[in-house]
């Protein structure tokens, strides 16, 4: 198996009404739980790399051990920036051998966003490598860009058939009510999530592949492990499983998942450190973080997502 674009996935989820993983993944720890996890599952893998992610391991590094990921697991994987904010950081990714680009023009007025997702879309035709676009803007931070909920916008569905045909992207990231990080919604407030503009975006893009940003549930026993272990985390709202299983049950067909996975390394190693205050081998710590990571994908892939079994 190679790495792949998330063509064919893709094509597969929308027929059978379930969605792929997009994992965030900044280290090796993180890539072998999330990898030992799908190769078990037998599911098809989508690992995205923020341009934070790239600062942080550099690319040849985080390249190389997708590389292996690949070798030992032999499943399809397809290797994705996320939220792009440049052509040059597009064309970076794109040369340096990733298979798929987000590139985020959400911030921008309409027809910037156009222009400039269309001169991606160009670059990356041309070498083989398909690219998400987005419309509408999700509140909550990424890098250091931090959205308000004053700015945050729901995607309008008045603008997806021409966003889509003028640009010639192959999927769509959507604002319904998700946000990134671990304070989705209100404490007190039930979550909700806009599905009559997904149902609207659907009917308007028939067979087309709407991706979910912000997607993490908030795992409540990792935000517990934490404040139980020394942490002191406010409360922590993520997006239900059974809207996320609703979801990828309609058009979604990729699902971003990045603070479950940091909530799920944080909360193994500060109950390590808290039950062995004594130790210093990195890889003492690290083992039960890998591990708890690869449970929590297993248990996203298998209850949530429905993509075990379809690599
Ligand atoms: O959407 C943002 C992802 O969680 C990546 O976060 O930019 O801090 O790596 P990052
Ligand atoms: P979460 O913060 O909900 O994990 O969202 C991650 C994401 O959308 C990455 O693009
Ligand atoms: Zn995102």
């Amino acid at each position: 198996m190679a790495i792949v674009t998330s063509t064919e996935m893709f094509k597969k989820a929308y027929a059978g009404k379930y969605a792929i993983g997009a994992f965030n993944v900044n280290n090796m720890e993180i890539i072998q739980g999330i990898t030992e996890a799908a190769k078990e599952e037998n599911a098809p893998l989508i690992l995205q790399v923020s341009a934070g992610a790239r600062k942080y391991a550099n690319h040849t590094y985080l390249m190389k051990l997708i590389e292996a990921a690949v070798i030992e697991t032999d499943l399809p994987i397809c290797v994705h920036l996320d939220h792009g904010d440049s052509f040059e950081l597009c064309k970076s990714c794109i040369d340096g051998g990733f298979t798929s680009v987000m590139i985020d023009g959400s911030h921008l007025p309409f027809e910037d966003n156009i222009a400039l997702t269309r001169k991606v879309v160009e670059y990356a035709h041309d070498h083989g490598v398909v690219v998400e676009g987005e419309l509408g803007r999700l509140e909550g931070i990424e890098d250091d860009v931090n959205v308000s909920a004053k700015d945050a916008s729901y995607t309008d569905p008045d603008q997806v058939e021409e966003f889509v045909s003028r640009t010639g992207v192959d999927s769509l990231a959507i604002a319904i009510g998700t946000s990134h990080g671990a304070y989705k919604f209100k404490p007190g407030t039930k979550p909700q999530l806009r599905f009559d503009i997904l149902e609207e975006i659907e009917k308007r893009l028939p067979g087309f592949p709407i991706v979910l940003h912000g997607a993490s549930s908030v795992v409540p026993e990792f935000v517990k492990m934490i404040n139980e272990y020394g942490g002191n985390m406010p409360d922590a709202i993520g997006v239900p499983e059974d809207m996320l299983r609703q979801a990828a049950s309609m058009a979604v067909c990729k699902i971003n998942i990045d603070s479950d996975l940091r909530l799920a390394m944080t909360a193994t190693i500060r109950k390590y450190f808290a039950e062995n205050p004594s130790h210093f081998d990195p890889r003492q710590y690290l083992k039960p973080a890998r591990a708890a990571i690869k449970e929590m994908v297993r248990h996203k892939i298998r209850n949530v997502l429905g993509c075990n079994g379809k690599a």
